[in-house]
């Protein structure tokens, strides 16, 4: 059960994880929970870029990409707290990655193969990193073998599964009340 008491992140709270794991959605209702604001680190790199994700893996490739996203994310992480929910390969580069968990709390949206099949089937998202490949679960499962390893570095790890989304919101939020009255026991979060 979530605690009602309100606490404020003192660092952006960042959600790692697979594609259709559900990071915007959950960000979006986290961030309103503890009022901050919410940004979508994709739609920022299509602003910064003025172009769609799959038009920048398309004339730049995935390499041009992970550069762009690697500055569009520290540049957010210069501003103001909030939620950040980042695409999927985010936290797969090393640089990204080190710069999320030394500025931010990073949390990985962890789903199960059947969970991101059932929710990408239904998705009309473009994802380059998908729509080329033929099977939707095999090219899933390549990706869940290669990424878990290294998104389960991320410093809170929280199960997201078929239902609704609140009480996946709830466990986040308790799990970061946890984390940093661990962090620091002095300034517990609970009232
Ligand atoms: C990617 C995930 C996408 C987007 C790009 C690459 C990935 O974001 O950043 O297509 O490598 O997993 P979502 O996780 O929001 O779909």
């Amino acid at each position: 059960m979530a605690s009602e008491s309100f606490f404020a992140p003192p660092r952006t709270v960042v959600l790692v994880g697979m594609m259709g794991a559900g990071k915007t959605s959950i960000g979006r209702r986290l961030a309103a929970r503890l009022g901050v604001p919410f940004v979508d680190a994709d739609a920022e790199i299509e602003q910064a870029a003025g172009s769609s994700i799959a038009d920048i893996f398309e004339r730049h490739g995935e390499e041009a990409f992970r550069d762009g996203e690697r500055r569009v994310i520290a540049r957010l992480l210069d501003g103001p707290v909030h939620v950040m929910a980042t695409g999927g390969g985010a936290f797969l580069d090393e640089g990204t990655r080190e710069l999320i968990r030394s500025r931010a709390i990073s949390v990985w949206l962890r789903a199960s193969l059947d969970t991101l099949a059932a929710r990408l089937e239904k998705s009309r998202t473009p994802r380059p990193l998908l729509d080329k490949e033929g099977d939707l679960r095999t090219a899933l499962a390549r990706l869940i073998d290669e990424r878990y390893p290294v998104y389960q570095k991320a410093q809170i790890t929280v199960e997201t599964g078929d239902g609704p989304h609140d009480p996946v919101v709830d466990s986040v939020y308790d799990a970061l009340q946890v984390f940093l009255e661990e962090e620091n026991p002095r300034n517990s979060a609970r009232q």
